[in-house]
């Protein structure tokens, strides 16, 4: 089968590595990939958002499945606009209908979705312009810390954990009058803050059957010790200690199976990832949020752990047949530390050359991830915030994270930088 991949990132590199191990995979492409995809397939300068180009190329390269890396074009509809059209409805969309990508592109939708079906998470209330001044009572009320969402998708920018009531009230304005997020922010969730650990939970659903991959954990701020601004994500470690089986146990009955059976009972057509950010208050779970496709740099660590087969995983999502498979995943710990470019998540500069990324395995067999890379001539220069991800497997966090680095000591650009403590709660 003939497979196109969309996305750039360090997600779709893992995909696309993933993939090309399959052995229904006759030929990969990757929409528009990265320098490391290019390794596992052909790259294509196709942008994810330009349906009309993918399906010209699909049509043309016979596509058989098209793998969806990102959300926005989920949330734009690429898989309706799939099965509304007569020659492309039989090619495999891997991520769910506009419909169901509403989970992420709509907090207020997801929100309902959990009351609706008596899912855990914080408590809320809604507010769009016209309740401008009913929420700033709300909020002058609320107990802090306090938790402001835009609507929409803003780029991974929407959340505000506001220390103040001036705080909470200034960050409300802006959204729904100041057009801080844009259209995103014509809606803000108001949410209780919830104490306590996040994991990332990546369920893969038919529609009807659902399996649960390795579960991960993602570190989001820019500086040891979880200090300094948010990133996208500068690493990740799978399985996560405290996600023991009675805890998992609870996610699956409390939060998935209500998740999958609520989809099915309100008709949305879901073929895809599910990724739920889960906390962990007391020994209880509760939902952060939903996504509609995997999680980066998760991924970098759940496929490596992964020993199914992923192209046979979505035959069985096809056919609806996933409750006769079962996810089988590596024992040991998979670790995950992200190279990026100076001054990120501020302002940094792209087309940087990167050397040392040919030098010989680790001890574990590490795996270099790319995720802002291009080429260029004989080449590889930086191309974004997160350059590469550096997967390393050991029978304890901290190999795992030291086979990471001694491979990054390796690797050089102008401005390299990555934490060295991935993990470092768990070690
Ligand atoms: P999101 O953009 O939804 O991933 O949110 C970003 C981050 O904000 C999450 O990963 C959490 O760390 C934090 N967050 C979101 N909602 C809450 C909440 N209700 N309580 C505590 N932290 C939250
Ligand atoms: N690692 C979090 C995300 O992909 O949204």
């Amino acid at each position: 089968m003939h497979i196109l991949l969309l996305g750039s990132g360090g997600r779709e590199h893992a995909l696309a590595w993933k993939l090309a191990q399959s052995s229904h995979c006759t030929r990969l492409f990757i929409a528009p990939g990265n320098a490391g995809t290019s390794r596992c397939g052909q790259n294509v300068d196709l942008n994810p958002l330009d349906f009309e180009g993918l399906k010209t190329f699909c049509t043309r390269e016979d596509i058989g499945m098209v793998v969806v890396g990102p959300e926005e074009p989920l949330v734009r509809g690429i898989a309706d606009f799939f099965a509304a059209d007569p020659v492309l409805k039989k090619i495999l969309v891997i991520g769910p209908s506009a419909s169901g990508a509403r989970l992420e592109g709509s907090k207020a939708f997801s929100k309902k979705f959990m009351a609706r079906h008596s899912i855990p998470t914080a408590t809320y209330r809604e507010f769009s312009a016209a309740e401008l001044a009913e929420g700033i009572g709300y909020l002058q009320q609320h107990s802090l810390p306090v938790v402001l969402k835009a609507d929409g998708l803003a780029a991974g920018k929407g959340v505000i954990i506001c220390q103040s009531p001036i705080e909470a009230v200034a960050e409300f304005e802006l959204m729904l009058q100041g057009n801080k997020f844009g259209e995103a922010g014509n809606k803000v969730v108001v949410e209780e803050f919830l104490t306590g650990i996040e994991l990332s939970v990546f369920v893969l659903t038919d529609g009807r059957h659902f399996l649960t991959l390795p579960e991960a954990k993602d570190y989001k701020r820019i500086g040891e010790g979880d200090t300094g601004p948010n990133t996208g994500g500068m690493g990740a470690v799978s399985p996560v200690p405290f996600a023991d089986a009675a805890f998992m146990k609870k996610v699956t009955d409390r939060i998935i199976i209500p998740t999958v059976k609520g989809l099915e009972a309100e008709d949305i057509d879901y073929k895809g990832f599910i990724f739920i950010g889960v906390i962990k208050v007391g020994d209880d779970p509760y939902v952060i949020e939903y996504n509609c496709r995997m999680g980066d740099p998760e991924t970098e660590v759940v496929m490596p752990r992964l020993k199914n087969d992923l192209v046979e995983l979505f035959l069985a999502v096809r056919d609806q047949t996933l409750d006769k498979l079962q996810i089988v995943s590596d024992d040991r710990i998979a670790c995950t530390v992200v190279a990026v470019s100076g001054g990120y998540p501020g302002a940094y500069e792209k087309g940087l050359p990167i050397t040392g990324l040919d030098q010989p395995p680790a001890r574990s067999g590490s795996i270099v991830f790319h995720a802002g890379t291009r080429t260029e001539g004989d080449s590889i220069v930086t191309n974004g915030g997160r350059v590469l991800c550096v997967t390393s497997f050991a029978e304890t966090v901290y190999e795992a994270v030291d086979d990471s680095r001694e491979v990054l000591e390796k690797i050089y650009y102008e401005g390299i930088y990555y934490r060295r403590d991935i993990g470092y709660e768990f070690l």
